[in-house]
């Protein structure tokens, strides 16, 4: 029995001293070498009674329990603090080089250009300055593809687009200069039908992608364009 314990005591300082090597760490582990060691030399001296080898046996048991109890403290005050200190090593790191070369972060990607869908709703004058205060323009549609991409991304959401004829009615303006007549349009039908009193001057896309003029006072959430940066 007794060779049994000095065994366990031998094994489990090996372990513990091969687990970690950090300077608080070693005091515990050699705390607890100390200890057994002591225990272990007392028993060799004296083996005769019994009861005494009993007496050890329940005192090396409790010691065993509280240097493991202390160890897995220290373990996991070390533990805490490696996170925290990758956690902060990983935030200091630049965004991925495809986000940092293309777009902006939280924009998106398409065909060259970047493209920011915004959360709030605002008029159309807010929104196009918006665009302007980000170095970009509220969204200009070129092509197709690019009514395609924007009306699958928009997910049935209205969104104003950088078109207006506020400057002169029937007059369609992009707010990057394209000439309306260059481009395909993708008016709903019936539109645009400058509806009600005051006129409606401003576009937004509406729950499948197409186009409609509104008062441009309304409040709608928006889209800004750039060019991509070349990667
Ligand atoms: C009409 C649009 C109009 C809008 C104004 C719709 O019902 O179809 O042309 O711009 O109402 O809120
Ligand atoms: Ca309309």
């Amino acid at each position: 029995m007794l060779l049994l314990f000095i065994l366990l005591g031998i094994v489990l300082i090996l372990l513990i001293t091969g687990v970690n090597k950090s300077s608080e760490t070693n005091k515990v582990v050699e705390e607890f070498q100390s200890q057994v060691q002591m225990q272990v030399s007392q028993a060799l001296v004296n083996v005769s009674e019994k009861s005494e080898l009993m007496n050890l046996e329940r005192r090396i048991v409790s010691e065993v329990k509280q240097m493991a109890t202390k160890l897995l403290a220290v373990l996991s005050k070390k533990t805490i603090e490696i996170i925290a200190k990758i956690s902060r090593k990983v935030e200091m790191l630049p965004e991925p080089a495809c986000q940092n070369l293309q777009c902006p972060r939280y924009w998106q990607h398409f065909n060259g250009s970047c493209y920011y869908f915004s959360n709030k709703e605002v008029t159309w004058n807010s929104s196009n300055l918006y665009c302007s205060l980000r170095g970009s323009h509220l969204v200009v549609i070129n092509d197709r593809n690019e009514q395609y991409f924007l009306t699958i991304e928009s997910n049935t959401k209205r969104y104003w687009i950088g078109l207006t004829d506020h400057v002169n009615e029937d007059n369609w303006q992009w707010v990057d200069g394209t000439a309306y007549e260059t481009t395909p349009t993708f008016w709903a039908d019936g539109e645009p039908n400058n509806i009600g009193n005051q006129g409606e001057d401003c576009v937004h896309t509406d729950d499948k992608g197409q186009w409609n003029d509104n008062v441009c006072t309304m409040k709608y959430p928006w889209i800004c364009e750039q060019q991509a940066k070349s990667a």
